[in-house]
């Protein structure tokens, strides 16, 4: 896809999976209230995560991202649209949905195999096999050995560390990962990056996966959709069909470059923005701060 597409054509693109969706979002509109006026974080989104499917949002700082990925979770109601998991209407969290936030959120007052446990913790008491699952996640984050230490005791990306651990641990069917890997070092992300995949191919869960990195979307994903400046919209749709599993061999591939090549200067020609104005005729009314 050379050109950003209409709003039209990327919206229908952006909800393509529609047989077997896992998320559905409809045409979402979020006014945040503020005491310096209202704030249009997202405009007439829509998108879909198809069972199985792994998508990745790419979009600039601030162009409501988080907010996207918080409403699919369940924890903000839109300010207009609908939202979808597996055919039923969002009210609030699901226990078929695991989330990983951009900033940890890990309880200060419990240990790392403590945190992993959570999601278990809240529905019952975990058992030996709960407790050897979360032992697992916490050598597949690398974290072996600082089971028992508190937070405070974590560097910053160990601790979001702990919080991808958390979000794997209760095997839920569908993934909502807000830039993940941001505050790993370099070594350690590209090691968590292949295990995603593997993870993934291995069990076929729903994922949404927002992220700054553009090959890292790429890598990772069937679709990457790109969102224009805040209100955050829908701009383009490209699908990634380079096979599984894909390596550093992908990475240097003629197809896997275009497509960073291409993503690359829609953000740095400002060719987002040119769009988005296309998309989002009028999108200034009703919105009171900058
Ligand atoms: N609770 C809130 N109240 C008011 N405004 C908010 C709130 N949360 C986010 N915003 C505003 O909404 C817009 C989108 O924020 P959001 O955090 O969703 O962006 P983002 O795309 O995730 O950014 P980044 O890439 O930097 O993480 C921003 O302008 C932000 O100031
Ligand atoms: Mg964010």
């Amino acid at each position: 896809m050379e050109v950003i597409g209409t709003a039209e054509s990327s919206t229908a693109a952006a909800i393509a999976p529609a047989a077997a969706d896992r998320l559905t979002l409809r045409k979402l509109s979020v006014v945040y209230g503020a005491k310096r006026g209202n704030l249009q974080a997202l405009q007439n989104l829509s998108l879909s995560v198809g069972d199985g499917e792994f998508v990745a949002v790419l979009g600039p700082s601030g162009c409501g991202k988080s907010t996207l990925l918080s409403i699919a979770a369940g924890l903000l109601a839109p300010s207009s649209g609908e939202v979808e998991i597996a055919g039923r209407r969002v009210n609030g969290p699901s226990a078929d949905v695991g989330i990983i936030f951009q900033q940890p959120t890990l309880l200060p007052w419990k240990t790392v195999l403590e945190n992993v446990l959570t999601p278990i913790v809240v529905k019952r008491k975990p058992d030996s096999a709960d407790i050897a699952r979360a032992m697992s996640l916490v050598e597949l984050v690398k974290l072996q050995g600082f089971e028992k230490h508190f937070p405070f005791e974590l560097s910053g990306g160990m601790q979001q560390r702990v919080g991808i651990a958390r979000g794997l641990m209760h095997d839920p069917r569908m993934l909502l990962m807000d830039e993940p890997f941001a505050a790993l070092d370099a070594m350690t992300r590209e090691h968590m990056t292949d295990e995603l995949q593997a993870m993934w191919m291995a069990t076929r869960k729903s994922v949404l996966f927002i992220t700054h990195s553009i090959p890292e979307a790429v890598y990772l994903a069937d679709r990457v959709v790109v969102l224009s400046e805040r209100p955050g919209t829908v701009v383009d749709v490209i699908d990634i069909d380079l096979p599984r599993p894909r390596t550093l061999d992908t990475m240097g591939s003629p197809v896997f470059i275009e497509i960073c090549n291409r993503l690359r200067r829609f953000f740095r020609d400002g060719s987002l923005a040119a769009a988005a104005k296309v998309a989002r005729p009028g999108a200034a009314a009703g919105e009171g701060a900058a």
